[in-house]
C-alpha cells in the first residue's frame, strides 16, 4: 500500500456534500468529504467519543457535526469548532487526478 498517495475512489462515486467512510488497512477510518465540489478528508472518528464523523451532517461551510454530541470540525483542517469537541482531528491532503481520489495518509496531522 502507497500510504502517500492512498486510491480511495473515482470522484463521481461520491456526490457533492456527502461523506463517505475510507478504511485504508492498517489504518484509523477516515472521513472523505465532498463539499463546494472540493475533496476534503480527516479522521472518522470524533475526537471527543467514539462516534464517526461520516455517519454525521456537513454543510456548505466545510463543518461537519458530530452525530453523537454535535461537536463539530472544520474539514479542511480538523480543528474543533464547537462543544464538546476541543481537540482536533486529524486532516489528511486529497489530490484529484484524472478523476480519481487520492489521500496522502502519511501527512495526516493535527492543527497546532
Ligand atoms: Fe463526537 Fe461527542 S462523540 S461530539
Amino acid at each position: 500500500i502507497d500510504f502517500a498517495r492512498f486510491y480511495v475512489c473515482e470522484a463521481s462515486e461520491l456526490a457533492n456534500n456527502h461523506i463517505r467512510q475510507i478504511k485504508p488497512p492498517g489504518h484509523d477510518p477516515v472521513a472523505l468529504y465532498r463539499v463546494n465540489d472540493e475533496f476534503h478528508a480527516t479522521d472518522d472518528t470524533c475526537s471527543h467519543g467514539q462516534a464517526l464523523l461520516s455517519e454525521g451532517e456537513v454543510d456548505e461551510d466545510f463543518v461537519v457535526e458530530c452525530p453523537w454530541h454535535g461537536g463539530t470540525f472544520d474539514i479542511r483542517t480538523g480543528e474543533a469548532l464547537s462543544f464538546p469537541c476541543v481537540l482536533p482531528v486529524r486532516s489528511y491532503p486529497v489530490a484529484v487526478e484524472d478523476g480519481k481520489v487520492y489521500i496522502n495518509l502519511r501527512a495526516g496531522r493535527a492543527k497546532e
